[in-house]
């Protein structure tokens, strides 16, 4: 309470307003308290564009400096191909960080898994001789995505024909309307088989009536999710918990960004999209932290574009400069092998990118592949009948109509893998990074100039 003012004859005005000024000052100490998390940190890394941009090599090489590795959506539709010692790993569900063996990994519960893919991507990885036990964990509140999932995205594509949205078919769709539509089941319902099986009769009733003629063998999956009950629940717990736990005590949690900005759900080109938020705001809601604990955020930009699937791509060349960049950049879906379409570094996508995510920094990703182009092209500005388009257009069609502008940079030739300082790049090189920083806003501070884990550039 602020003293009185015996000064003042002024109905106790003065005295009003020091005491507003007293409370405004506490809450304001609050709020700073509020915001420094004295524990650990969550660091997040976003993939920026239309998805694949070499996520996954940051995470490998970060992933040894923290306790918890955690995925926060999506499904078994994202991928990374990590390499280490020439060895190929491949990963869909399993955060990448299980490969430091110090780490634990959490499949959080924004997360759809697909319980028969991940028992096969963990048998992979320990014929291969990573020892996952004790540190993998799976949210017992994140749905399932069941084979009859998978089976209806095909259904839905096939029914679109023409304006089909070219999904992995993975059932992400699926899996997240029976979500919403709060019919779906999640890990921890496997707790308790005879719920389980209430839940599951109740959904598969429902999928048929939507999809006459569409049958599901109700036992044949109920006998399957009995014989893998166990060894699923060995690794259910409770995430939530767990990770603010783990937070309290000052461990630092990395989060694998899965898909991409471009495809979410609602900043992204919809329909064309995934169906959940690849960006940021999934930390909180797919993991249960609050964003107070976030502390920085990578965005994963490839030195040009690659799109999967269907919908517009302001700067794709679907000429012999595109197939260049197929070839040399290896653009061939880890999920599906399927070719991926390729165009030139998109500006104001990246910005909008940057803007959603809040980016603190950037790692730039196969600048290698651009080596050898005589030249190498920006696009800067989107423009609609001939006005430049000022933010992300929401319209889908005018988006698809909308016509890049070009800053046009010259190419070189030297071989850049062996590269370790950013110094050493070949001029123009420097000076592409240089213009793209500028131009997005955001320091640049990693550089890939090649696949394997070394083949990293840190600017300090
Ligand atoms: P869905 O996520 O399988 O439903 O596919 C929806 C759209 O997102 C399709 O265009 C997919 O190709 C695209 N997509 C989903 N996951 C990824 C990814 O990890 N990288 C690139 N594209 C993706």
């Amino acid at each position: 309470m602020a003293a009185t003012n015996p000064a003042a004859n002024d109905g106790g005005k003065v005295d009003r307003i020091l005491e507003t000024v007293t409370r405004l000052e506490r809450s304001v100490q609050a709020m700073g308290k509020a915001q420094k998390s004295p524990g650990g940190t969550v660091d997040v890394i976003v993939g920026a564009q239309w998805g694949d941009e070499g996520k996954g090599k940051l995470v490998d090489i970060m992933s040894a400096d923290y306790e918890i590795c955690a995925r926060v959506a999506g499904g078994s539709n994202a991928g990374h191909t990590i390499v280490v010692n020439g060895k190929k790993y491949k990963f869909h569900l399993v955060p990448s960080g299980i490969l430091n063996p110090h780490a634990h990994c959490v499949v959080g519960n924004g997360v759809v898994v697909h319980l028969r893919g991940l028992l096969q991507e963990i048998g992979e990885l320990k014929a291969a001789g990573v020892d996952y036990q004790g540190r993998l964990f799976l949210s017992d509140r994140a749905h399932i995505v069941f084979d009859f999932h998978q089976t209806i995205d095909g259904l839905n594509e096939k029914q679109l024909a023409g304006n089909k949205l070219g999904t992995t078919h993975k059932g992400i769709g699926p899996a997240y309307s029976s979500k919403t539509m709060r019919n779906g089941l999640r890990i921890g319902d496997l707790r308790d088989m005879e719920f389980f099986e209430q839940r599951l009769r109740g959904l598969v009733a429902q999928l048929e009536r939507s999809y006459p003629g569409f049958k599901i063998d109700v036992e044949k999956e109920l006998a399957y999710y009995r014989s893998i009950r166990e060894e699923i629940l060995s690794m259910t717990i409770d995430t939530i918990s767990y990770t603010n736990a783990a937070l309290k005590q000052g461990k630092r949690v990395l989060i694998e960004g899965a898909n991409a900005t471009m495809i979410d759900l609602d900043f992204g080109t919809f329909p064309y999209v995934t169906s959940s938020n690849p960006t940021v705001g999934s930390v909180c809601t797919g993991l249960g932290v609050p964003p107070t604990v976030v502390g920085s955020i990578c965005g994963i930009v490839k030195a040009y574009c690659t799109r999967v699937g269907e919908g517009p791509f302001p700067t794709e060349l679907e000429d012999a400069t595109g197939e260049r960049l197929r070839a040399s950049g290896g653009e061939f879906g880890t999920t599906t092998g399927r070719p991926r379409r390729c165009g030139w570094i998109d500006i104001p996508q990246l910005r909008y990118a940057a803007m959603i995510n809040g980016f603190s920094e950037i790692n730039l990703t196969k600048l290698d592949v651009l080596t050898g182009f005589h030249e190498v092209k920006i696009g800067k500005r989107y423009l609609l009948k001939g006005e430049e388009v000022t933010g992300m257009p929401s319209s889908l069609r005018e988006y698809a109509q909308v016509v890049m502008e070009y800053e046009v940079m010259p190419g070189w030739t030297e071989d850049i893998s062996k590269v370790k300082r950013f110094e050493d790049l070949p001029a123009n090189c420097q000076a592409y990074v240089l213009r793209l920083e500028e131009l997005i806003g955001v320091p640049i501070r990693w550089i890939g100039v090649g696949p394997g884990r070394q083949d990293l550039i840190e600017r300090k």
